[in-house]
């Protein structure tokens, strides 16, 4: 094991007792064993297994010295925590291992792409003079050495004119013969983020094709965390512009994204940085970071696997992993007609902190329906508004982009202590965060509310066993 992971190492389990006896700690999602990670990186599922690597500072609960940790799953549901994968190389050389993804050679080699970020590169004023490195390991993905010809990617190299600004996070892909890279970034002088193209024969020598996307319609710093696949016949582009996580669907032709109009992923200011697995059932699965925290003992989490697919329309469906259900425990199941248009109608509260909720509600007229959470203090909603169309999220809201039909609503919600993801008719989410405040013996209190609502609903209540 080289020094620098060593002693990241040590650092992290020092850290551990405190992480992990943290109350706002979630017992279903993935995190490292201590302090934080943000961006998902180098998903892959490799020789029957899911590789998960991370942006991980081994030494605080907050941004910093980025290396990569690294886990894997059978399952994507429960993990094993592996020795960390990267680590910046020492000196002024390397400060940071920024994002990127891992690929398996022509020959079988594991190959993972990262933007190296130099202290020269990190003081640059416009974000400028990043570079992508490469390394690689055995087929048992344990040892990463990084490359003797990194760069392999450079500024100097392949944009001498125009450099973008925050050039980074390579995606890559093949087609037939030939490998496809993608960058983010920002061409000077705009106001935009731009998806650069790169193509190779050999994962080696690459060259710049052009601008695969450009998002003129949305002002932003730049755009971070491109990932591009192909899902049946068309092609969706999913990027991280500074704020919330928004994809196209379309085609990849003359190497440029001709899409739809943009859609957000998710609505929530807590979810980016996605990235992507294939697995041997073909099945597309998105993750991404969450910006979750233990207000000083750990902080950011990996979002629960999401499924995508296109439907007969070609717009996206966003599922949970279904084999997240093999950690229900405590069923209650509930099915009743709403005559009574009261706030409660007659159900009982549920109670727990690592919950998973199916609402399904077929409604003649309804002003409102949702979840109240109620900790020792305060009252948090989580509320559908039938007139407008907007999901409120505790403190955050949004005017959702699909209505299905007028009246059917299914919200699939999951508590896991400081985190809440919902997903509205399969295909909207909206992930957010929060610190319940809970006396020892006391637990958060989940109560249904329908407002002026009459049709009827069905719900299924199971609490949820811890992955670790
Ligand atoms: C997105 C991001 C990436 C970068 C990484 C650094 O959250 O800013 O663009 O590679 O985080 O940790």
């Amino acid at each position: 094991m080289n020094k620098q992971i060593k002693k990241a190492t040590t650092a992290l389990e020092k850290s551990a007792p405190a992480a992990q006896a943290n109350p706002y700690r979630p017992e279903y999602h993935f995190l490292p064993p201590a302090n934080w990670m943000n961006d998902p990186n180098g998903t892959i599922f490799y020789n029957g297994e899911f590789h998960l690597f991370y942006q991980l500072n081994p030494y605080k609960p907050k941004w910093g010295r980025i290396h990569w940790g690294h886990a894997k799953s059978n399952d994507l549901v429960t993990w094993e925590h592996l020795p960390l994968a990267l680590a910046p190389d020492p000196g002024p050389k390397e400060l940071h291992c920024f994002s990127g993804c891992c690929v398996i050679a022509d020959d079988g080699t594991p190959t993972i792409f990262y933007t190296s970020i130099s202290a020269k590169s990190f003081a640059a004023a416009v974000s400028r003079q990043a570079e992508q490195w490469v390394a690689t390991s055995d087929a048992d993905m344990l040892i990463w050495k990084k490359h003797h010809a990194n760069p392999i990617l450079s500024e100097a190299q392949h944009h001498p004119e125009n450099p973008p600004r925050h050039w980074r996070d390579p995606y890559i892909w093949k087609e037939g013969e030939i490998w496809y890279m993608v960058l983010g970034g920002q061409q000077p002088g705009e106001k935009f983020g731009s998806i650069y193209l790169y193509q190779s024969e050999d994962l080696k020598q690459w060259d710049y094709v052009g601008i695969l996307a450009k998002g003129r319609e949305i002002e932003c710093k730049s755009w971070e965390c491109p990932n591009y696949f192909r899902l049946g016949d068309n092609y969706v582009l999913l990027v991280a512009p500074f704020q919330q996580v928004i994809y196209s669907i379309g085609e990849f032709k003359d190497h440029q994204h001709r899409g739809t109009a943009w859609f957000t992923f998710d609505h929530g200011k807590d979810f980016y940085a996605t990235n992507t697995y294939v697995d041997d059932q073909g099945r597309t699965i998105v993750v991404g970071w969450i910006k979750a925290d233990g207000k000083g003992d750990w902080a950011g989490c990996l979002s629960l696997p999401r499924v995508v697919s296109l439907d007969a329309d070609d717009r996206l469906k966003i599922h949970p992993l279904p084999e997240l259900e093999q950690l229900r425990t405590k069923h209650i199941h509930l099915h009743r007609k709403l005559t009574e248009p009261t706030a409660m109608a007659g159900t009982a509260p549920y109670f727990g902190e690592c919950v998973e909720i199916v609402a399904e509600f077929e409604l003649d007229a309804a002003d409102s329906v949702g979840f109240i959470l109620s900790d020792d203090e305060d009252e948090y909603p989580i509320r559908f508004d039938f007139e407008t169309n907007t999901l409120q999220a505790l403190s955050e809201q949004a005017q959702l982009e699909f209505r299905g039909d007028p009246g059917q609503l299914k919200l699939h919600i999951f508590i896991d202590k400081s985190v809440i993801e919902i997903f509205v008719n399969e295909c909207e989410t909206f992930t957010t965060t929060f610190h319940p405040i809970l006396g020892e013996n006391n637990a958060l209190k989940i109560a249904p509310f329908f407002a002026n609502a009459q049709g009827t609903i069905t719900l299924d209540f199971w609490t949820m066993k811890s992955v670790w």
